[in-house]
This record gives structure tokens, C-alpha cells and sequence, in this order.
């Protein structure tokens, strides 16, 4: 049946991630990733990818542990947000983060938390070192792997269902594609807020532990910088996990690595697809499609199914 889409959120915007060992960690995204610092407060130093037209991109804050912070989602305009935060009613309001003002602050069934915002700080580069073209937020940094943008958040989670009726009777994100397994439970579902195909996962987590998190993606412009990004993550030590390769699911081209906290991170780039049709009929994968490995037959690696952040015994 035909749902007319409420499109009351723009895109994510940027995600906290915990790391037990914040200078390695800060290295990983700026000198592999290329992402320059835009800020620090506390515990915490802010990254930004260099076509992010916000203040940052990831905020890396020291911890005891890796795992997944706030996910901070933009909304549409500042009657969008009041529109969600209503809706949701179980949320309370915040003012406490760099470069963005009132934040709407709930958290899915799983336990992560999610904040909504309209205000928000455009990225300002450094005196002298901006871009050369005034259409694009900071200079190419040419380093790395050079990720242009925040691409996609992979939460793990007990109750994918639970968590998926939250996306898109709360938030109104809409499912584009989905994995079905023999006994007709969903375990794993891919979410749109955007003409992107997908903008947050839900995967299920094995261990049954809440708010835990998959892996954190980053968008390149071309399939041959993840090529190039392979090649830097194997120079500098770096533990890929698996690729390069293609995705079957959403067809994206991947390499998953390891940043020194532990949090598995993605480098992706999904070419020109998007989902424009306003009736999008849901893709699902059965089991033995799944089986079948990746696009190209690369079987799925063990630890893709096991890995997650922080870790539990
Ligand atoms: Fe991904």
C-alpha cells in the first residue's frame, strides 16, 4: 500500500565514536582517512571530512572503550523538527554540543542515541588555507583516502523490527532493502531519510548486547580511491577486515577496516545510485541469496558477523 513520504529530516550529519585510544585513533582519520580537525572540547576532538558542509563530521572522544556515541541527524527545517520531536514525545531537549544548537535528543529501541537539530555551524577553514572554489566546504585534502563525505551508520541491535518501526514511524525514514531469513525474521533492514538508498542499518546483534555498534561508512568519490585506500590501510598496518569488493545488498563498492580504537569502518562508494521513485517497492534477500556471498561471490568473513563495537565477551 502507498504511503505518502513525510520527508521531515534532510540527512545524518555526524556521529560520535568512543575510542580507548584517542591519538591513534585521531591519526587514523586525519593522515589515512584525510579528514582535517575542526575543533576539541573535554575529551573530545572533532573531525571533519572536507566536502562536510557542517562543523564536523565525527566527534572521536576518548573513552574506556570503542563503540558509537551520539548519531546526529538534521532535520528538514525547524517545523520538521518540532514536527519529530512531538511525534517521538519520549525525547527531552538539549543545547550541549560544538556547532549545533537545539538538539532534540531520543534514542531507538536499542539503546543508541539519536539527536535531531536544525541549527546548525557551517565548516570554516583555516585562514588562508580554504578551498579554491567557493562551492565546496574545504580544500581537497589529498591524503589518505581522502573521504569526502559521512556516507551511512551501521547499527547493531537486538530487535531489528522494534528498531525499524522507530525509523519509520518516528524519524519516517523509509526501508529500501532487507535481508529475510528462512524464518521469516528480518535481520537486517536499510533505511533512507535522503534520495541516497541508504542512510541507517540495522543489523542484528548475535550477542543480544544493546547499543552496540556495526561500522561507521564514509563516502569516496571514485571506486579506485577505495582501491588506493587499501593500499594506504595495508602500508600503515591498518587490519582490513574484508575487500576490496561489491556489495549485492545496495551494490555498494567497500573496504572495511579497523581504526586503532576497534571500530570497524567502512570506505564506500555506491556510484550514482539513488532511489528517487516515491513508491519504492522494498528489496528483500531471502537466506540462500545471502548465502551466496557478495556481488562478485566473495563469501561474507566470519568476523564480519561477529565483530562490533565496544566488544563483548
Ligand atoms: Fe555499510
Amino acid at each position: 500500500m502507498f504511503t505518502e513520504r513525510v520527508r521531515d529530516l534532510a540527512h545524518v550529519g555526524s556521529v560520535e565514536l568512543f575510542t580507548p585510544t584517542p591519538e591513534e585513533s585521531r591519526a587514523f582519520f586525519v593522515d589515512l582517512l584525510g579528514m582535517s580537525e575542526s575543533g576539541r572540547q573535554g575529551d573530545s576532538v572533532y573531525l571533519h571530512a572536507w566536502d562536510d558542509y557542517e562543523r564536523f563530521t565525527v566527534k572521536l572522544t576518548a573513552s574506556s572503550t570503542s563503540g558509537i556515541g551520539r548519531t546526529y541527524v538534521r532535520a528538514a527545517s525547524p517545523q520538521a523538527l518540532e514536527r519529530r520531536a512531538a511525534q517521538i514525545g519520549t525525547g527531552s531537549w538539549v543545547e550541549d554540543e560544538l556547532g549545533i544548537g537545539r538538539i532534540y535528543l531520543c534514542t531507538d529501541p536499542d539503546g543508541h542515541e539519536v539527536g535531531l537539530y536544525w541549527e546548525t555551524e557551517r565548516f570554516t577553514p583555516s585562514p588562508g588555507k580554504g578551498p579554491a572554489l567557493k562551492n565546496q566546504a574545504d580544500r581537497f585534502p589529498g591524503r589518505g583516502a581522502n573521504v569526502r563525505r559521512l556516507d551511512h551508520v551501521n547499527y547493531l541491535s537486538v530487535d531489528t523490527p522494534a528498531c525499524g518501526r522507530f525509523l519509520t514511524e518516528s524519524l519516517r525514514a523509509r526501508p529500501t532493502e532487507q535481508i529475510v531469513l528462512d524464518s521469516g525474521d528480518v535481520s537486517a533492514i536499510w533505511y533512507t531519510v535522503s534520495d541516497k538508498s541508504y542512510d541507517l542499518v540495522y543489523t542484528n546483534d548475535w550477542t543480544g548486547t544493546h547499543g552496540r555498534l556495526h561500522h561507521v561508512a564514509f563516502a569516496t568519490d571514485t571506486r579506485e580511491d577505495i582501491l588506493r585506500a587499501a593500499d594506504v590501510m595495508l602500508e600503515n598496518g591498518i587490519h582490513i577486515e574484508t575487500g576490496p569488493h561489491k556489495h549485492a545488498i545496495q551494490q555498494t563498492f567497500f573496504l572495511y577496516v579497523w581504526e586503532p580504537g576497534g571500530n570497524r569502518i567502512e570506505l564506500c562508494n555506491a556510484g550514482a545510485r539513488l532511489v528517487l521513485a516515491p513508491d519504492w517497492e522494498l528489496i528483500s534477500w531471502t537466506q540462500a541469496e545471502r548465502a551466496k556471498g557478495q556481488a562478485w561471490g566473495l563469501k561474507t568473513i566470519e568476523t564480519f558477523h561477529t565483530h562490533g563495537t565496544p566488544p563483548v565477551s
